[in-house]
């Protein structure tokens, strides 16, 4: 099959619509931009060459661009005077291969595209030897898109915009997708007619459709198979809409490659997250970055993993975890806070309200109630009793504590960094560990208990406290008797 020698993707707009300081390209969708999105399914046609063109907010499209599609080519277009002049500059910039040449021109807000509907349209310009080919829609809701007018034999002889369009050219249904294949030089040619006599006053793109019709070529209108592809995003509603359609979709291509979602509605994964086999997912996940879960684990309800990778069988419960290597059959949750470098070996567990930062935690070991464990290593099989705080921070600095294995540490102990505790060691609940602790002793960190008999009489007579206290004795007392 042959391929597009270019690819122009316009994404200079102002935007305007989303009201935002961020360019609109650059909103994201589940961890892309709309721009990325609409890259990725252009590379999938194997052109030689895919070319942005760049304008308002160019610098960070730019940079966003050279970060993580070093491939594509990018032109700036200076005054941004619509999507026709837009292409013109573009081509300009780019010299052609051939008169045979065909240049494919998408828009950069067009995220739910699929490189199987571009390879459509391709084709069907290669075969149809068109001027131009333009991928079309039959939408219920024709609002903001350019009609596509058809002449009484069904021909395609132009493109209105709604903003030109009259009431009867409003109530077609069938409307331009912004995603077309032109024959370059017929494409040239026509630019070199569009005038900027519109609602707009903007080159459009859109007019060379008749500009090429009354020149007596032919202009070919393909129906997308599945319209939301060609759905545009120029408000936050539509954004929305977008992501909704495209959470769905990435769903579906997990549930069917066996993976159970218990409420599709409220799972968001993104499109780089990798998931194996028998995976649960519970209501209210959202799995984002570079997530990878291994088969059979269990995750949610009400789970956030961005860029963390789950072994086999782990379990994963009301947890927010960021960067966090979770190992085979461990257990998080729930309520727990994972940060960057946290590191639970297999069968480890991190329990309710517990916060971990990176620290290593090792095989079999627990850190199951109220805890903070932050730079540290802890080795196998220890468990680190309720309400456990590793101080890690001096105030100017953060130190590293060593836990070893088959340890006990108290519960309120604080182990003040930088520390050691030996194998097998443990700590008296309520210790504040200052000093190594070598393995097989028991540290006691605290003062030691006295009771001050008879105070409560003395400093709080007549309180409740002193009543229920003198009750007390009195019964003491006659049990004495
Ligand atoms: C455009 C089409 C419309 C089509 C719709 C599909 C035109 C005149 N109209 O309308 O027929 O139904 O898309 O979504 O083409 N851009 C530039 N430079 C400019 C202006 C725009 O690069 O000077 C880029 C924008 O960044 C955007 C794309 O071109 O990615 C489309 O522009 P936009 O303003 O969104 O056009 P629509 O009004 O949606
Ligand atoms: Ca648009």
């Amino acid at each position: 099959m042959s391929t597009p020698s270019l690819v122009l993707v316009l994404a200079a707009g102002e935007g305007t619509r989303m009201r935002s300081k961020l360019p609109k390209v650059l909103h994201p969708i589940l961890g892309r931009p709309i721009l990325g999105h609409v890259i990725n399914a252009a590379w999938q046609l194997e052109p030689n060459k895919i070319l942005v063109v760049t304008g308002s907010g160019r610098e960070q499209v730019e940079t966003w661009l050279s970060e993580n599609q070093p491939a594509v080519l990018k032109v700036e277009q200076t005054p941004r005077n619509g999507t026709g002049h837009a292409v013109r500059i573009a081509l300009a910039s780019q010299s052609a291969k051939s008169d045979s040449d065909h240049v494919m021109v998408l828009y950069g807000d067009t995220p739910l595209l699929t490189g199987a509907a571009l390879r459509v349209l391709w084709q069907a310009h290669i075969d149809s030897n068109a001027a131009a080919t333009i991928l079309t829609a039959k939408v219920a809701d024709a609002f903001g898109y350019g009609r596509i007018i058809r002449d009484k034999s069904s021909a395609v002889v132009g493109i209105v915009e709604e903003k030109d369009a009259t009431d009867e050219q409003k109530a077609i249904t069938e409307i331009n997708s912004g995603i077309y294949v032109f024959n370059r030089k017929l494409l040239e040619e026509a630019l070199g007619k569009i005038t900027t006599n519109n609602a707009q006053g903007e080159e459009y793109l859109t007019d060379v459709i008749k500009i090429l019709h009354e020149a007596g070529k032919s202009v070919i209108g393909v129906a997308v198979a599945d319209q939301s592809e060609i759905l545009g995003i120029n408000d936050r509603k539509q954004l929305a809409a977008c992501t909704e359609i495209l959470r769905d979709r990435i769903n579906e291509v997990w549930m069917r490659e066996g993976v159970t979602i218990v409420d599709p509605a409220t799972t968001w994964i993104e499109s780089d997250v990798v998931i194996a086999r028998d995976v649960v997912i519970e209501p209210s996940t959202y799995l984002q970055g570079k997530t990878a879960i291994g088969e059979d684990a269990h995750i949610g309800p009400d789970v956030t993993l961005i860029d963390c990778t789950v072994d086999e069988g782990a379990t994963i419960t009301r947890t927010y975890a960021n960067d966090a290597h979770i190992g085979v059959r461990a257990q998080v949750g729930p309520f727990s806070y994972l940060r960057p470098g946290s590191e639970l070996h297999k069968s480890a567990k991190v329990g309710a309200y517990v916060e971990v930062k990176n620290a290593i935690i090792g095989a079999g070991s627990k850190v199951p109630h109220l805890s903070y464990v932050g730079d540290a290593t802890i080795g196998e099989g220890s468990n680190i009793g309720a309400a456990t705080i590793f101080v890690n921070y001096d105030g100017v600095k953060k130190h590293h504590t060593v836990v070893g294995d088959a340890v006990r540490i108290g519960s309120d102990t604080m182990l003040v960094a930088p520390v050691n505790v030996g194998d097998g060691a443990y700590t008296a609940a309520g210790s504040v560990i200052t000093e190594d602790v070598p393995a097989g002793s028991m540290a006691v960190g605290r003062a030691k208990q006295r009771n001050i008999l008879g105070w409560v009489r003395m400093k709080r007579a007549g309180s409740t406290s002193d009543i229920a206290a003198t009750k007390a004795n009195e019964k003491t007392e006659t049990e004495k008797q």
